[in-house]
């Protein structure tokens, strides 16, 4: 049994709410538009609880598993499953906006990675080395095509076995992150490893509530990138694999055909490709 498996929902959920806690975040939100949503909220839970008659029993059971997810530390894993991918939509797929398309970032990014230069290698165990080598090369620019100099791209991602470095015990806290300074043109090479399909923990009451609907816990393989420049609207995305299992049913409904990556095998045994990044204008 290696250490990594004995990874579980409880661990990693509770490894997600306390990251999060520590942010202590606020939105500058105004007590009107705060209220019209409170409203809108209740609203939709009536015309639920109309629609199906649901009974005292069920909502007891609601009851239990709102403080199953709670105590699980699951809720920023069941949000960002079920919530974030419209909340992005809503956001970033507006008109305007016509550089790269973002996706949602997940509960696993850490802000801080280790810097490391243009051309590099992701932070790895032994045993990650022994997996097939992702090289992966591009150019960070604006919307017509000009490089940016000062880009940089956070990249985060799970092991072969799916977990992410400070979510599961016994892996180096940098494992499989980085936050890559481009050229001066915004160019980067960054050699990785190709990244499996992974399953939401799902031994806890998201699992359970997946079950329940008759869905799966699979995400397809992906890489998370958050790629800024100086004077561009920073964009948070994911990267997927053309032919992958899991691309066309992900359980977080993140995928976008515009960030399905075809990597081609080398005759070294790695993995090759390209992929850039335009950034529209801050706002
Ligand atoms: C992920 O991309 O790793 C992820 C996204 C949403 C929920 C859980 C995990
Ligand atoms: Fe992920």
């Amino acid at each position: 049994m290696t250490i990594t498996e004995t990874a579980t929902a409880h661990a990693s959920g509770n490894a997600a709410t306390g990251k999060f806690k520590t942010e202590r975040v606020s939105a500058d939100t105004s007590p009107e538009r705060a209220a019209a949503i409170y409203r809108d909220v209740l609203d939709a839970f009536k015309e639920i609880i109309h629609k199906h008659e649901v009974t005292y029993d069920e909502y007891r059971v609601l009851k239990q598993w709102t403080i199953d997810v709670g105590e699980y530390g699951e809720w920023p894993l069941w949000l960002d499953v079920f919530v974030e991918h419209e909340i992005e939509d809503v956001n970033y797929s507006r008109n305007s906006l016509t550089g790269t398309k973002g996706s949602i970032e997940g509960p696993y990014y850490v802000a801080g990675s280790p810097k490391l230069p243009a051309t590099c290698t992701m932070p790895m165990r032994d045993k990650d080395r022994a997996c097939t080598p992702l090289v992966f090369s591009g150019q960070v620019t604006d919307l017509a095509g000009n490089g940016l100099a000062g880009a940089t791209i956070e990249l985060w991602h799970a092991d072969e076995d799916g977990y992410y470095s400070q979510f599961a015990p016994g892996l180096p806290e940098w494992n499989l992150r980085g936050t890559v300074e481009c050229d001066e043109q915004g160019r980067y090479e960054i050699t990785t490893i190709q990244p499996a399909p992974y399953q939401i923990p799902h031994d806890g009451p998201t699992g359970s509530f997946i079950e329940s609907y008759g869905g799966h816990p699979w995400r397809p393989a992906h890489l998370h990138l958050m790629v800024q420049a100086p004077g561009k609207l920073p964009i948070t995305t994911q990267l997927y694999f053309k032919g992958g299992e899991w691309v066309d049913t992900d359980v977080a409904t993140a995928v976008k055909p515009e960030l399905v990556l075809d990597p081609v095998p080398g005759d070294d045994g790695k993995n090759r490709v390209s992929y850039s990044f335009a950034l529209d204008p801050a706002a």
